[in-house]
This record gives structure tokens, C-alpha cells and sequence, in this order.
């Protein structure tokens, strides 16, 4: 059974840097921060993450795909030839095609010529992997994280989810267990959260946390790393 708290009275709100976001009143959630949606996502996602694990080669796992910013700024990285990606979303609130066009994150980001592509792998039914494209493979997963399983299959997780206050479940132990499971050894977990719950909620799953400097707006983000295997 579906109980994820899915916002229905989503608007479209513009951040500190001029990039487009999505609020929901109802459920006091922002799919970004205020302060800039492509600041946060680049900090948080693109460098703290994707480059910090500096291979040429990376398999991503994004949670949350929401409006789809953290797929575009990895396939802009990945068109400008730093790496190549293959990335699995897990999203099992798929936002409507209006309104991802109303967000206009290609126009942006200065991409117009990914418009196209990015819709339509945004809104595909299948969950099967889309044609590569400009580096980039990619699949959406309906599943929601709680039961999603993966066996040492990424490199990097870009934890995306809503806040801790609003789907504190997703936030749990067992959760990062799951996704300790899913990195390879020494693969690494990022997210925009700070709070020492979340932090020691990754520890006791067996990740090695270090609190660094986040985004605008906001002094600390979490990176958790896989230990690799005692040799
Ligand atoms: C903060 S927003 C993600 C923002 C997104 N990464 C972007 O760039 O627009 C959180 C997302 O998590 C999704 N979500 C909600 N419940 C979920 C679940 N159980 N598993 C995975 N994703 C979930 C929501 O539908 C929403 O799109």
C-alpha cells in the first residue's frame, strides 16, 4: 500500500537564483531550496557527489526524481564530456508533463536542445532503460524507496527525498542499510540534510559520515561513505 504523503496543490515558485521550484503549502515541502534550486542541486549533488567520486564511469541512483534538475545538471556534465552516466531515479509520484515544462530547467541550465529528450524520458511509462544519449543512460523506477533492493550496484546515491519532517520513514536505519547495500565499496551517499538524527541514523548503518560546508543558506550537508572491504 501507497502511503507516501503525495503533494496535490504543487506551485511553481522561483528561488534565490532565478531557477524555478515546486512548494506544496499543504505539506509545508519545497522540491528545493529557496535560497537557488540549481545552486543547491549543483553543491549538493553535482560536486559533493558525482565529482567527488571523480570516475569517468558512474553508475548514479537518485531518490526523488522529481522535476528531473539533479538528471539534467549530471547529463550537462556528462555533455561536456567529464564523465559518462548510467542513472536510475526512483519516483513513485511522477509530476505531469505541464508541469514539468512549466519549470523550464533546460532553458535555465542554457540546454533548449535537451528540452525534448529530457521530457521525454521524464514522462515515459517505461521503466526500462531509454536509448543513451549525449553520455547519459537512463531509467525511472516507479518503486518506492522503502522497497527498492540493490546489491553493490552505484557509485554515488543522491539522497533527494523530502525532509526528514515530512517523511521521516524514509530517513530510518534500515533505509541506509539499503542503500550501504546498493553502493559498491566506497561509494558514497549524498544528501541536503544536516540533522544529527539523520547522521547517526547513517552511522548505525555502517556508513562513515562527515559533515561539510552546504549550500547557500545552509552550513552543513551530510556525505557518507561506503568503507571499503578490510583487506
Ligand atoms: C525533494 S523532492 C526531489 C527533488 C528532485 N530531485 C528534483 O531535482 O526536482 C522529493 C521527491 O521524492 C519523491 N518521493 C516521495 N516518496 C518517495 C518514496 N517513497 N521513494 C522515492 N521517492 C519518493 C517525491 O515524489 C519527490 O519528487
Amino acid at each position: 500500500m501507497d502511503t507516501d504523503p503525495f503533494p496535490t496543490d504543487l506551485i511553481t515558485r522561483r528561488t534565490g537564483d532565478g531557477s524555478l521550484t515546486l512548494h506544496s503549502p499543504q505539506l509545508e515541502v519545497f522540491y528545493h531550496s529557496v535560497h537557488g534550486a540549481v545552486q543547491e542541486s549543483t553543491h549538493v549533488f553535482i560536486k559533493a557527489g558525482l565529482e567527488f567520486v571523480g570516475k569517468k564511469q558512474v553508475d548514479v541512483l537518485e531518490v526523488g526524481l522529481g522535476t528531473g534538475l539533479n538528471l539534467l545538471l549530471t547529463w550537462v556534465r556528462c555533455l561536456e564530456g567529464k564523465c559518462t552516466v548510467t542513472y536510475t531515479a526512483l519516483e513513485p509520484h511522477p509530476l505531469p508533463k505541464e508541469q514539468l515544462e512549466a519549470l523550464a530547467h533546460c532553458e535555465d541550465l542554457a540546454w533548449p536542445g535537451l528540452h525534448e529528450p529530457f521530457i521525454e524520458r521524464m514522462t515515459s511509462p517505461s521503466s526500462d532503460w531509454q536509448v543513451p544519449l549525449g553520455g547519459l543512460t537512463f531509467r525511472k523506477l516507479a518503486t518506492p524507496l522503502q522497497e527498492f533492493e540493490a546489491a553493490a550496484e552505484f557509485d554515488v546515491v543522491y539522497f533527494d527525498a523530502f525532509a526528514p519532517k515530512a517523511q521521516p520513514e524514509l530517513w530510518a536505519v534500515d533505509v541506509f542499510r539499503r542503500m550501504l547495500h546498493a553502493l559498491r565499496p566506497g561509494g558514497v551517499l549524498v544528501t541536503y540534510c544536516a540533522k544529527g538524527d539523520v547522521r547517526r541514523a547513517m552511522q548505525a548503518a555502517g556508513f562513515t559520515v562527515a559533515r561539510i560546508p552546504g549550500p547557500v543558506g545552509k552550513k552543513e550537508m551530510l556525505r557518507a561513505i561506503k568503507p571499503n572491504a578490510p583487506s
